[in-house]
């Protein structure tokens, strides 16, 4: 049986692993639902882009993680061991990776509409960069940067005006986007004169992000290509030469056999010669070269264990295999229509000819996991294995129906252990007056 990534196997007893160890037993171990990660797979996906961004783009290149994807203290003792930076979206964020002793220098603060109150803690906290998505944003980093009596680094967003062809709802980059400042209108030209006017602020570049799960590197040089004429732009009209350009996140990952498999250093190394070739057009100094990978750091070092519960036919329609999580764990099916290959973790080798929907708990019609799957006559107790659901499943999971959120382990050397607590109903309680 050909896995969907090498650290998946099957053993003697048909049972699926995760870098070698047994899913049916950790599922009888630590219950479920269950989200397993395979640490060795981090760290070398964390490693894939360090060492490749070094080698194409240079030392001063940096791969922030973006930990939108997954977020809890041990992912960040990991990037911060790799040497990844981090983009951080919130307080929340933040909070976690300081916690986990995360350099903050290495830290970018991203987001739409950063609070005061967050701003404040994150020049508390000596972050590397802010993000700064519009005016009123500068205005107040600007206001609260004198009042603490430091300059602060920032770097602008832009909106490039590219459509990279995935899903609505992921992607970010075109000119109406609730993201960043448009180059198409000009207001990014005019954010650039007000930044470079403002005493407690050094700009010190732009970043730009596409969208997510997108497989062709074609976006990302078209990206790359306005960045860099504007940056020339501002050298020429203003004499300002950016020094950090971020390219952003969004690199697609394999969820199903029929998604194309992706070589992440061949990608970063033709996006550098296209940067270089374009700078030396321009006679640009080359910048910084950023990139903010979440997905394709965390997604395929996971999996979900879930118990099936009830198996029901309705004569003549179609089968359901309702599972003891789903969207409460993992909404993507439900809000893109996501992919995902799912198997019985326990019968691997028996022949999947059971044609079903697995459905999650709630008490919501979409709540499923996926459609048309293939299973071997799945009965109640069977384990249910959803791969590749290491990026934007924890973090996005919710108490919906008062369900608790699953434990969490990383499994190395043949051992697992907790790195996120499965929830009780006491910790789901505990706000509650
Ligand atoms: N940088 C910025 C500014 C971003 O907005 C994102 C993702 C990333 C980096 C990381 O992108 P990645 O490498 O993970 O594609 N919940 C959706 C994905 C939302 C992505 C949000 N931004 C999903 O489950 O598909």
């Amino acid at each position: 049986m050909k896995m969907l990534h090498d650290n998946l196997g099957v053993n003697e007893k048909g049972h699926l692993t995760i870098a070698g160890v047994d899913t049916v037993v950790l599922a009888k171990e630590h219950g479920t639902p269950l989200i397993v990660f395979d640490e060795n797979k981090l760290r070398e996906n964390c490693r894939i882009y360090k060492e490749s961004m070094a080698r194409h783009f240079g030392e001063n290149s940096l791969a922030l993680y973006a930990g939108k994807a997954f977020c809890c203290k041990e992912m960040y003792r990991i990037a911060a061991d790799e040497g990844v930076g981090a983009d951080v979206v919130s307080g929340g964020e933040l909070y976690t990776a300081v916690s986990a002793g995360f350099p903050t220098d290495r830290v970018f603060f991203h987001g739409n509409n950063k609070t005061d109150a967050e701003i404040a803690y994150a020049i508390d906290n000596r972050i590397g960069y802010f993000v700064v998505d519009n005016r009123e944003e500068l205005d107040a980093i600007q206001a609260i940067a004198h009042k603490k009596g430091i300059v602060q680094k920032i770097i602008l967003r832009a909106t490039p005006g590219i459509d990279p062809h995935t899903h609505a709802k992921i992607s970010t980059g075109k000119v109406d986007s609730k993201f960043g400042t448009a180059v198409e209108t000009g207001q990014i030209e005019a954010l650039t004169d007000y930044a470079l006017e403002l005493e407690n602020i050094d700009l010190k570049g732009y970043h730009c992000h596409i969208g997510s799960q997108v497989f062709d590197i074609d976006p990302f040089c078209d990206a790359a290509d306005i960045m860099l004429d504007f940056i020339a732009k501002m050298r020429e009209h203003k004499g300002f030469e950016a020094s950090v350009l971020n390219l952003g996140g969004g690199f697609g990952v394999r969820y199903v056999q029929s998604d194309p498999e992706i070589d992440y250093d061949k990608n970063i190394g033709e996006i550098s010669e296209h940067v270089k070739s374009k700078c030396s057009s321009l006679n640009l100094k080359m910048p910084a070269v950023l990139m903010e990978p979440g997905r394709s750091i965390v997604a395929d070092a996971a999996l979900t264990l879930y118990t099936a519960g009830s198996v029901k036919t309705i004569t003549g329609y179609k089968s359901y295999v309702s599972i003891d999580g789903g969207m409460t764990d993992n909404p993507r099916y439900a809000l893109y229509q996501s992919e995902y290959t799912v198997y019985c973790a326990n019968k691997m080798n028996e022949t999947p000819d059971f044609k079903c929907t697995v459905a999650g708990r709630c008490c919501e019609s979409g709540d499923l996991i996926q459609e048309n799957v293939l299973l071997p006559s799945p009965k109640r107790g069977d384990i249910i294995a959803v791969l590749v659901t290491g990026a934007y499943n924890y973090s996005m999971a919710s108490n919906y129906n008062r369900v608790t959120r699953p434990e969490v382990v990383s499994v190395k050397d043949g051992k697992a252990k907790v790195i996120i607590k499965r929830e009780t109903y006491e910790h789901m309680t505990a706000l509650d007056v």
